[in-house]
């Protein structure tokens, strides 16, 4: 038989134990801060029915969808969270008390392109407010998404979110470019969106493409080009009539992380439009400041996705924040923990005869709610001893013919040395 592949398919991971422990690490910070912030936390399939995803917008995320048919049902892999969330809102629409606040940590399958930072499968915490139209909810988020950076070890100089409107830019574009065409607004964020990574060239080619979703006129494409470039939200301000209730929206969410204390953290930034069609109104990413990876994390108000899907109106906020440019950045500032293996005790049997003590004065400490490692085979002492510093643990309960005579079991405190006997059956 020939040999089994090795890796695992391109874009995937496998997680040993030292990497599995690095990343229950970031998922333990990730529930830590949701706690704090009073979220349930909630989980869906992996697989869903594929119509859930496939939206028309022309977003990458549709064409990079892992799916398949299985006895007649079209199935896919969730590339992102966000859909699942709302069936599941909307199949108890009546039921819920809102607003909610849910989070989730789901592995997600996107058929990327393999850039860094880019994966096929990765993890996202998502964390999402059903029920509250106005900005407090997102202020909520990005407060929560500062005190996990906090808690990472990342100031405001290493990491800022920049945020924006779609709702903004709507309204510039409806009273201009797309006055005849509003339904031209959500390919056109798509296209946007790819402003950072294929350039404005191309941009424009897409976006007066004649086949495609938005065909403007090459100047009005350039028009829009250049209002990505506004970097001060009372120039942005200027290019709407007065009154904007989505100008009003974004100085209050600055107002109110500013009370938070988050002023550092955040900057307007036009071209921030997201990549995904359901967004409506607030729309915000978080980037390293060497501008060297791509998003840490981004989301965003999605005010229609339950209508579009054929539920109850009913406002929805969230972002999704992904385990891999996280640890990528982490490691880059030196500051990804090495999470070692925390063992409480090892027990060690000479030989077969001592085996039935060992197992239960194991049994034992394992009831007391300590992590015990019951050494199985014939192994020599010096190796027993090394494994256990090794595997960090505190004790190990050495038990030879001379102590299972006595009835003890020798203790040795790996940190001092310090030895004394203990009753095995006290
Ligand atoms: P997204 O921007 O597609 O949004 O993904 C959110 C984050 O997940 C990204 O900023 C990035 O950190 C990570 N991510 C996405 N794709 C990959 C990939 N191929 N490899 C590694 N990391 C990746 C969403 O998915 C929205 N559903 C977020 C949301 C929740 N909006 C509202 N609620």
């Amino acid at each position: 038989m020939s040999k089994v592949e090795l890796q695992p398919p391109r874009g995937t991971r496998d997680f040993y134990p030292e990497d599995l422990r690095r990343r229950a690490w970031l998922f333990d910070q990730f529930r830590e801060v949701a706690r704090r912030f009073a979220f349930e936390e909630v989980d869906a399939p992996v697989v869903e029915h594929a119509e859930l995803f496939t939206r028309k917008a022309g977003e990458e995320i549709v064409e990079q969808l892992y799916h398949f048919t299985l006895h007649d049902r079209h199935l896919a892999l969730r590339p992102e969270m966000t859909p699942s969330i709302a069936r599941m809102v909307m199949a108890r629409a009546g039921a819920l008390r809102l607003p909610l606040r849910w989070f989730a940590i789901t592995q997600n399958w996107r058929y990327e392109r393999m850039t860094r930072g880019r994966r096929r499968e990765h993890y996202q915490w998502n964390m999402d407010v059903w029920g509250e139209p106005g900005v407090a909810a997102e202020a909520e988020l990005i407060a929560a998404i500062c005190t996990l950076l906090g808690r990472l070890g990342l100031g405001p100089g290493d990491v800022k979110i920049r945020l924006s409107s779609r709702a903004l830019l709507e309204e510039v574009l409806r009273a201009d470019v797309l006055r005849d065409r509003p339904e031209a607004f959500a390919p056109l964020c798509v296209v946007i969106d790819k402003l950072g990574k294929i350039g404005e060239e191309a941009v424009v080619d897409l976006l007066t493409d004649p086949a495609g979703a938005v065909r403007l006129a090459p100047g009005a494409a350039r028009g829009v080009v250049a209002a990505l470039g506004v970097r001060s939200l009372d120039e942005a301000a200027q290019r709407v009539p007065a009154g904007s209730a989505a100008v009003d929206d974004l100085r209050r969410l600055f107002e109110l992380l500013a009370a938070y204390g988050l002023e550092d953290r955040v900057v307007f930034d036009a071209s921030i439009v997201r990549g995904l069609a359901y967004y409506t109104g607030t729309v915000f990413e978080a980037f390293d400041a060497g501008g060297t990876l791509r998003a840490v994390c981004g989301g965003g108000r999605y005010d229609r996705l339950l209508e579009t899907l054929g539920g109850p109106s009913i406002p929805a906020v969230g972002f999704g924040f992904g385990d891999v440019v996280i640890q990528e950045l982490l490691a880059d500032k030196g500051l990804l923990p090495d999470v070692a293996r925390a063992i409480d005790d090892v027990v060690y049997p000479f030989g077969d005869a001592e085996r039935p003590a060992a197992l239960r004065l194991a049994t034992r400490l394992r009831a007391e709610g300590r992590s015990v490692d019951l050494v199985l085979g014939s192994v020599k002492p010096r190796r027993a001893l090394a494994d256990a510093d090794r595997a960090g643990a505190q004790r190990v309960f050495l038990i030879g013919p001379d102590e299972a005579a006595r009835g003890v079991a020798r203790v040795r405190e790996l940190a001092g040395g310090a030895e004394r006997d203990e009753p095995l059956d006290p």
